[in-house]
Order: structure tokens, then C-alpha cells, then sequence
């Protein structure tokens, strides 16, 4: 399916129920030392338990390396916009960057949703306070990384989302009630239309892949090549 940079392809019933499977039948990557110590720090502090908090936590952290690499690039732009293959090129990258925050943006709003209509109570510190202090950490990190070498900041970037994706088709297997609920939301038509939750969250997780993919794509790249 052709698709805007950054967005990935929303699928049918059928492709995402084969995503899912192909997903759990797929090793892990194998993380790096700041990848490792995030996914252990939340396991920690949100438990080892798939819930939709901790789903929420892991979204709001989601987006920010998307962030940290769209100002890079404006900043990019200002420097060599008289060159203008190469600040097209960069410009590309920025629209790349804005989707690909629009797409973990939904996920958040959804999570959201879904956590308010269940009524579940979560405490301030614990899901307010440290996830945006968590993701403030984590745009420097992803910020100072790629300033350094891009593609540092790209696998940690493929190792969130490589988590991310086996996380979300994971938590589908555990709630086989999620065939039968109806996905309702107020985001759906932008987001997507689905027939019942399970199917919405095996797209996130199919969404996450293609994240993984896109940073890996870029990992062997040069700089804003
Ligand atoms: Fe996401
Ligand atoms: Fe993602």
C-alpha cells in the first residue's frame, strides 16, 4: 500500500492477525545498554504486568525521539538551505519525523480513551509526573546521540520500538475478549476504523514495526544523506 512518509499502511483483519503472528513468532532484538536499563527501570517502577498505563507511559515516551530528531533537521535546514538538493533531502526527513510523532501521538490519545472510560485510577506521581519527566531524559538522550552520531540514536530508537511491538501483540493474546469488543473512539477517523479492539491494537503494534523499520533503515545511512 503507498503511504505517506512516516505514516504506516493501515491493514485489514486478516494481515493484521498474520502481523501479530509474525511478530510473536520473531526473537527480540538484541537490546543495547540504554535500551536494557529503560525497559528494566519501567519494569521496575510500572511493573512487569502488560497494562493500559503502562502502555500510556511507554507512548508518552514514544514520540520524543521523533521530536529530538525534527529540530535537528529545522536546525539542519538553517545552516544549508542555500544548498537545495540537500535541504530538500533534510525537509523530507522533518515531514518523515512529523508523522511518525502524528502516529504515537493517536496511540497516546487511544490509551487515553481507554483509560478513562475503564475508570482506572492512576496515581499523579507514578503516571503524570515521572513519564514526563522520564520522557524529558529521553529527548536529550535521543537529542545528544543523534548530534553525535545518528545512528546511536536510531537503534535505541528501533530497540523501543522492536519492544514496543512485541509488547502490544503480546498484551492482544492476553485478552482474547478484545476480538469481540468494539473499537469506539473519538480519534478513530483519523486514526482508523476497526471492528474491535484487538484488531486496533494489533495495528499499533504492526505501526511500531514499521517504526523499528524505518530507523533501521536509517542506520547505515549518512548524516541527512
Ligand atoms: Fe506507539
Ligand atoms: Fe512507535
Amino acid at each position: 500500500m503507498s503511504q505517506q512518509p512516516g505514516t504506516p499502511p493501515r491493514l485489514g483483519h486478516e494481515e493484521l492477525v498474520a502481523a501479530q503472528l509474525e511478530t510473536l513468532a520473531t526473537a527480540h532484538r538484541s537490546y543495547g545498554l540504554a535500551a536494557r536499563v529503560l525497559f528494566f527501570g519501567l519494569d521496575l517502577v510500572y511493573g512487569r504486568e502488560r497494562s493500559l498505563s503502562k502502555f500510556k507511559v511507554l507512548e508518552i515516551v514514544a514520540r520524543v525521539p521523533y521530536q529530538a530528531w525534527e529540530q535537528v533537521a529545522y536546525i539542519a535546514v538553517t545552516h544549508v538551505y542555500e544548498h537545495q538538493t540537500m535541504a530538500r533531502r533534510i525537509h523530507d526527513r522533518v515531514v518523515e519525523a512529523r508523522a511518525q510523532q502524528d502516529n504515537e501521538q493517536y496511540h497516546l490519545l487511544i490509551l487515553g480513551e481507554l483509560i478513562e472510560r475503564e475508570g482506572i485510577d492512576e496515581g499523579r506521581l507514578r503516571f503524570y509526573w515521572l513519564p514526563q519527566a522520564l520522557a524529558f531524559a529521553y529527548f536529550q538522550l535521543s537529542w545528544l546521540l543523534f548530534v553525535i552520531r545518528p545512528s546511536w540514536s536510531y537503534r535505541l530508537n528501533a530497540d523501543f520500538e522492536d519492544h514496543a511491538e512485541h509488547e502490544y501483540m503480546t498484551f492482544v493474546s492476553e485478552h482474547p475478549e478484545w476480538e469481540t469488543t468494539p473499537f469506539v473512539s473519538e480519534v478513530a477517523t483519523d486514526y482508523g476504523q476497526f471492528d474491535a479492539l484487538a484488531d486496533m491494537f494489533r495495528q499499533i503494534g504492526h505501526d511500531e514495526r514499521v517504526h523499528k523499520q524505518e530507523s533501521l533503515e536509517r542506520l547505515s545511512e549518512p548524516r541527512f544523506r
